[in-house]
């Protein structure tokens, strides 16, 4: 009987396991999961289309926070080989990136990758890493105090914490 129970975890674990190589081995971004909607403003249609052709739109955005000539820059790369999209539409998509997701915009503490989260809150890659696996572990941050616990496990210098807490306005859950 003990010995079935056991087989049964050891073979519910593999699962666990599976599903996770399966889903976080697709995903580029591996973290769709936190569905955190995207804000509304002009553009957000044709961004929401266009952009989702090859991989979850908001999950890609979510976490940069760029000036428009960098907006400009990506999505002219990512649309390279999409020659049906038009001028008026990639202005569209520019337009709407670069109103909701500048410097000093609003930080999607939930969607950001550990690669966005080590530049949003200037944090070295281990802590960055350490603050995603935390959010990995616990499901998605729903407080400000939950993010401090992250940072508290990843060991945070208290100068760190510090200039954390001063973005806490900025923060959106
Ligand atoms: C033809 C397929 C395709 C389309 C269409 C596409 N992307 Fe991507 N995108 C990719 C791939 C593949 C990656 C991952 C590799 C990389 O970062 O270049 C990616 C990654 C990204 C990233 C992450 C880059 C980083 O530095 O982390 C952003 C941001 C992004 N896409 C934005 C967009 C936007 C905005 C649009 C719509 C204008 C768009 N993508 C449309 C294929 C596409």
């Amino acid at each position: 009987m003990g010995v079935g129970v056991r087989a049964v975890r050891a073979e519910g674990q593999g699962l666990a396991a599976a599903a996770l190589l399966v889903c976080c081995g697709l995903s580029v971004f591996g973290f769709g999961a936190a569905a955190q909607s995207l804000p509304n403003s002009p553009g957000k249609d044709t961004f929401e289309s266009v952009c989702s052709l090859c991989h979850d739109a908001p999950a890609a955005v979510m976490g940069k926070l760029w000036t428009k000539a960098q907006w400009e820059a990506k999505v002219a790369e990512m649309l390279q080989e999409e020659t049906d999209v038009t001028s008026q539409e990639r202005s569209a998509i520019v337009e709407y990136l670069t109103a909701n997701f500048k410097p000093g915009g609003k930080i999607y503490i939930n969607r950001a990758t550990a690669k966005d989260l080590e530049i949003l809150l200037d944090l070295s890659a281990r802590d960055a890493e350490a603050v995603a696996r935390y959010r990995a572990e616990h499901g998605r941050f729903k407080s400000v105090s939950e993010l401090e616990d992250a940072l508290k496990s990843a060991a945070l210098p208290p100068k760190d914490a510090a200039r954390i807490s001063a973005m806490k306005g900025r923060l959106e859950f």
